[in-house]
């Protein structure tokens, strides 16, 4: 594939549901797994041949993700990478989160990160996106690549109105990416998450529909998503 992301909606549709969710599927259909093919990337739904790729690539990272990531505490284990992608498959199925393996085309079993879009509230189609990168893969665009390449699955095929991502006051990398993707800063949540014995304040941005629409083709001359 070479495009965008070519995901289907398909509303109702039984017959091509891997797994309908009743409770969403009003709202958002069932999303078929599909990948992204963005410049550098591939972006795939996760599956249980990933776990030994995933646990060596986020046991690398763990120094760094640990500083701004909940989860992130301690050793991280392949039974925590199991875990993870079995959620991450039923998220996905059921219509509530859209979690992506990023592998590079040059060298592709290596896994750089993660990208996840996930509904807040589906009856106001608004998401919000997480990520990380693999700590050598870091400083390299990566990122900004793939939460762009996300973006037009969240609005394009997931048909979000707004998209937000939370960020920790502190973390500069990411609030990079945020801005550089055209992000509007709202505002700081305080103490809103708890990272090993601290709680951190996060500041909290968005992006509406239109307004990724504008960005749209900015986006595609900066070579962080195909043309459409
Ligand atoms: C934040 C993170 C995802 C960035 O990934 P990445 O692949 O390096 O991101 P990119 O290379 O696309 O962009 C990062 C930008 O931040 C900039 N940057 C990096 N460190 C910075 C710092 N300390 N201060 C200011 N800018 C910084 C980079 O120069 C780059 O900007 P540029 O392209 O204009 O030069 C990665 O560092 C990470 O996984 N961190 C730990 C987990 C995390 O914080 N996740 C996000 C939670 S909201």
């Amino acid at each position: 594939m070479t495009g965008g992301p070519q995901l289907t909606v398909a509303l109702g549709d039984a017959a091509t549901s891997p797994v309908r969710c009743d409770r969403l599927a009003a709202v958002v259909g069932t999303i078929e797994r599909t990948y992204i093919a963005t410049p550098r990337l591939s972006l795939r739904p996760f599956r249980r041949r990933d776990i030994d790729m995933l646990h060596t690539s986020a046991s690398e990272s763990m120094s760094e993700l640990s500083r701004w990531l909940p989860w992130a505490s301690g050793a991280y284990t392949r039974s925590m990478a199991q875990t993870y992608i079995r959620d991450s498959m039923s998220a996905w199925n059921e219509g509530r989160a859209f979690d992506f393996a990023m592998r590079t085309v040059e060298d592709r079993p290596r896994h750089v990160g993660n990208v996840s879009v996930w509904f807040t509230s589906a009856q106001n189609k608004t998401g919000e996106a997480g990520y990380w990168t693999r700590t050598p893969d870091t400083g390299k665009g990566y990122m900004t690549e793939a939460v762009a390449s996300i973006l037009d699955f969240a609005f394009r095929d997931l048909a979000m109105h707004r998209v937000a991502v939370r960020v920790a006051v502190g973390n500069a990398a990411s609030v990079k990416i945020a801005e550089k993707l055209g992000f509007t800063y709202e505002g700081t949540l305080r103490q809103v998450i708890q990272v090993g014995s601290e709680w951190l304040d996060h500041t909290s941005w968005s992006l509406l529909a239109s307004e990724h629409a504008q960005h749209r083709h900015r986006y595609e001359q900066e070579g962080w998503v195909m043309p459409r």
